[in-house]
């Protein structure tokens, strides 16, 4: 089975890093545009192939799935053996569960039509839950691009705190605290709306500390701004470290992010950034990492050391 990675139109400068980094080069794939704003991918001489649609799900998302979905099918109704949709920022992901009744489950309905779609195996980078692997109807890999940003802050001052800014991101900060060796705190957040949230405590200690705060994702930045609120409120020093796999910058997440309270934003390249002239953002590339799991997958050789733990 030869090795074929293919991608559509969401970020092609990622997909052609990762198969330079599998030691592939891009295997054609034409995307049609109808004036109606159809989509039509074509892929072909792919029959019997080991094919990896390399495909993040960033703004604007809904387009994105649909277009994720049509390759998978191209893919499958062009003979592959096996299709993989290595999916670097998984959409939909914070919807796990119905957080009032007549809500939807957009990641399980995600992850079905994915794998009804023709994914034999989804591979998925720091997903917002790792639940979302039981949720799937197929086999996924959950790889992790923590150590990657670890190693880009490695040279954070020695007093600085390591700050998950909610109670669903204290494991990602203990993985930081251990990787960094800083100690470890946590703010508590309540979500108020779609783009708004409120710091209510603080748990463990940063006053006097330089902190950094880790978190899956910034979306509006909602977050990581009341967060940092309220770091500076209970005694934090200097301007607050921020880290993040998924970029996502929507609405005002620029705007809160170029506050003086931040010194500076490291997230990964799943999702392409957007320019920012007055938000000093650092991106790490996940293309090694993606491009060494499908090398291994192809091989069928373990991922262990790549995979999210915990
Ligand atoms: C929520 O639980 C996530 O881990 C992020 O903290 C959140 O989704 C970020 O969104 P925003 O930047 O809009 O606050």
């Amino acid at each position: 089975m030869a090795l074929r990675i293919v991608t559509g139109t969401s970020h092609l400068e990622l997909a052609r890093a990762a198969a330079d980094a599998a030691g592939v080069s891009l295997w054609p794939c034409e995307v049609e545009r109808f004036p109606d704003g159809e989509m039509r991918p074509a892929v072909g001489g792919v029959r019997g192939d080991d094919v990896f649609v390399v495909h993040s799900l960033g703004p604007p998302i809904d387009a994105h799935i649909v277009e994720m979905l049509l390759l998978l099918d191209a893919c499958r109704r062009a003979g592959a053996a096996r299709v993989t949709a290595v999916l670097p920022y998984v959409a939909y992901a914070r919807q796990d569960r119905r957080t009032r009744p007549g809500e939807a489950v957009g990641a399980r309905v995600v992850l079905d039509a994915a794998g009804a779609a023709g994914a034999d195996r989804l591979v998925v980078v720091d997903p917002h839950t790792a639940a979302l692997e039981a949720m799937s109807p197929v086999p996924m890999e959950m790889l992790t691009a923590v150590p990657l940003l670890a190693h880009a802050l490695r040279g954070i001052d020695d007093d600085t705190a390591i700050v998950a800014p909610d109670l669903g991101a204290a494991k990602l900060a203990e993985r930081y605290g251990s990787l960094l060796h800083r100690p470890v705190a946590v703010v508590r957040k309540v979500r108020l709306s779609g783009a708004e949230v409120k710091a209510e405590e603080v748990v463990g200690e940063v006053e006097g500390r330089r902190c950094l705060l880790v978190d899956d994702m910034i979306s509006t930045g909602a977050t990581i701004e009341a967060a940092a609120g309220a770091l500076v409120a209970h005694g934090a020093i200097g301007a607050v470290l921020v880290a993040a796999t998924h970029g996502l910058f929507v609405g005002p997440a620029l705007d809160r992010l170029s506050s003086p309270v931040f010194r500076s934003v490291v997230v990964t390249d799943t999702v392409r950034a957007p320019a920012s002239p007055n938000v000093p953002i650092k991106i790490v590339s996940v293309a090694p990492l993606l491009g060494d799991a499908i090398g291994r997958m192809h091989r069928d050789e373990p991922l262990d050391d790549l995979l999210m733990t915990g």
